[in-house]
């Protein structure tokens, strides 16, 4: 079935470093997006957060809103659960994603708990994206994103979405990614283009094979 409209795709960069390795990933995925005719939009975490998550019990206010007010609640309602992808761009920060990466994440949960009115709403929305992942970091063994990896499978596991791909680029100064010699540059730009297209199988025993 050919959908009506362009299949959109949210790239979110949180990482500090506005030209720093996280971007550069980021926008060669959101080039091979362009590339095959995705909706594509690039953002930073930092544009959209000011505060980590709060209480909840002492945040709400009397509608059960989050008291928050940074540009989050228009990102998630406006741009994230509009879109049919997700791909998360974050350096490795003390062997696990950035604090922005992590925030994003717990920020959602002001909107996904049955405290939040909407809640159920929410809930439908969030599923069955296709998510993935794109990281940086000095260091370059071959586990050295795997907490980061583990967390969005889990995330994808728990919000039935699914996971189609994980790039990790060697650099440490601000765009020095772009001379990682595996080959990420290329892989990111790959993940882009077929961000819908790839074939992904992530089976339960009463699968249809
Ligand atoms: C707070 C902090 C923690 C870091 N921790 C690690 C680490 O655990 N392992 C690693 O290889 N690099 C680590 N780095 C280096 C970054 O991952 C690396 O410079 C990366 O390319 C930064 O991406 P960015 O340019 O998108 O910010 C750390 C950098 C900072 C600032």
């Amino acid at each position: 079935m050919t959908p009506d409209r362009p299949r959109r795709l949210l790239i979110l960069v949180a990482s500090p470093r506005r030209n720093g390795n996280s971007a550069v990933l980021a926008e060669a995925a959101l080039r091979g997006a362009q590339d095959a005719g995705l909706d594509a939009s690039l953002h930073f975490a930092d544009d959209l957060m000011q505060t980590f998550l709060r209480d909840c019990r002492d945040c709400r206010d009397e509608h059960g809103r989050c008291r928050i007010d940074d540009g989050y609640a228009d990102f998630f309602f406006e741009h994230f659960l509009d879109a049919d992808g997700f791909a998360l761009a974050s350096p490795v920060y003390w062997y696990g994603m950035s604090s922005q990466a992590k925030a994003f994440f717990d920020r959602m949960f002001c909107y996904v708990a049955r405290s939040y009115p909407d809640s159920q709403r929410v809930r439908e929305r969030i599923q069955g994206k296709r998510v993935a992942l794109l990281t940086a970091s000095e260091e370059m063994y071959p586990t050295i994103a795997l907490s980061l990896v583990n967390q969005m499978q889990e995330y994808a596991r728990y919000t039935h979405s699914q996971f189609v791909g994980a790039v990790h680029g060697q650099g440490d100064r601000r765009g020095s990614v772009a001379e990682d010699r595996h080959g990420a540059m290329a892989a990111a730009e790959a993940l882009g283009r077929q961000f819908f297209e790839r074939p992904h199988a992530d089976y339960h025993v009463d699968s249809v094979r």
